[in-house]
């Protein structure tokens, strides 16, 4: 058994390329444009599965156009959709992203149909999550709704990973301590530890505090740095790949669904960071989110390369 449970968010990506952000009252020509499926929760299900895993999302979409194309790309990578439901009389999740000429991205997001994603809706599928090994969260859904998926999956034995972006303040302890992996990226884990984080060494102090409190693998990501591990099986981080850049987003979420992937399979933390490092890196390559993620093929090739 090592089906991988998603609960979570999907987004309509508006992706605007641009040079610079206007000034306030300037209107500006910006070189290009494209519209694609994202949200944190769906990039991460479906780098997961475009990887060879076998994925169950939990999602909500709204009562408009963009509903029914999300719910087909969901299909088309054979994600298992029966608890992706519609909301009447609201807007799908969208995300406006702004992404310059240097890779870098600015990122807006309404929720839309995402803030209706309930704990009934976990009291729904329950005997579905009960079936699988890992379920995966984020925090462009209800805070409630993420803490009740951590009790939930405590109460059954099944592992929990918590990706807590985008970042929030006043993450309840006693949850976080509940959970088998963290994986913020340093801005994150600074807010949430409340210490200064920026680059290796202090995020490293950062990390110790959240272990000290009972997260069992805290793996904090590190851009092109790589990504630190500490927990349990030590501390070790894994190095960057210098790849050349075009955009990062979504590039968190390919490490989340590329390390879910493999740690499902192998239960090899050092072994899923590594290759999660290098998806990761693959993706920023591509424009996009999930168009910039690579099939089991093409990330073989580009393993196979370094
Ligand atoms: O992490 C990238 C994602 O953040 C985008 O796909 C956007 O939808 C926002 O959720």
């Amino acid at each position: 058994m090592n089906k991988i449970a998603v609960i979570g968010s999907n987004m309509v990506d508006l992706i605007t390329y641009i040079d610079r952000m206007p000034e306030q009252g300037e209107t500006l020509e910006a070189p290009g444009f494209a519209m694609g499926c994202g949200g944190k929760g769906a990039n991460q299900a479906v780098a997961a599965a475009k990887l060879g895993a076998d994925v169950l999302m939990l999602s909500k979409v709204g009562d408009d156009m963009f509903a029914d194309n999300t719910l087909a790309n969901f299909k088309r990578f054979g994600i298992d959709t029966r608890y992706v439901e519609r909301v009447p009389g609201v807007s799908s999740g969208v995300a406006p992203i702004f992404v310059k000429c240097d890779s870098h991205n600015s990122i807006l997001i309404i929720k839309g149909a995402n803030a209706h994603l309930k704990p009934a809706d976990i009291d729904a599928a329950q005997s579905d999550l009960r079936d699988c090994k890992l379920i995966v969260l984020q925090l462009e859904i209800d805070l409630d709704t993420v803490y009740y998926a951590i009790d939930f999956a405590k109460r059954n034995g099944i592992q929990v990973l918590l990706n807590p972006a985008p970042a929030v303040a006043g993450l309840s302890h006693a949850h976080l301590s509940q959970l088998d992996f963290f994986i913020p990226n340093e801005t994150e884990l600074a807010l949430i530890t409340g210490l200064p984080v920026d680059g290796p060494q202090s995020a490293l102090i950062a990390a110790r505090q959240l272990v000290e409190e009972g997260i069992r693998h805290v793996i904090v990501t590190l851009g092109a740095n790589g990504a630190l591990y500490v927990g349990e099986e030590g501390e070790f981080q894994v190095d960057g790949l210098n790849v050349a850049a075009r955009d990062t987003t979504g590039a968190g979420d390919a490490f989340i669904g590329c390390f879910a992937h493999h740690w499902s399979q192998d239960g090899d933390i050092r072994r899923a960071m590594t290759l999660a490092v290098a998806y990761s890196a693959f993706s920023v390559t591509g424009l996009g989110t999930q168009t910039s993620y690579p099939d089991a093929a093409p990330f073989a090739q580009f393993l196979a390369s370094l």
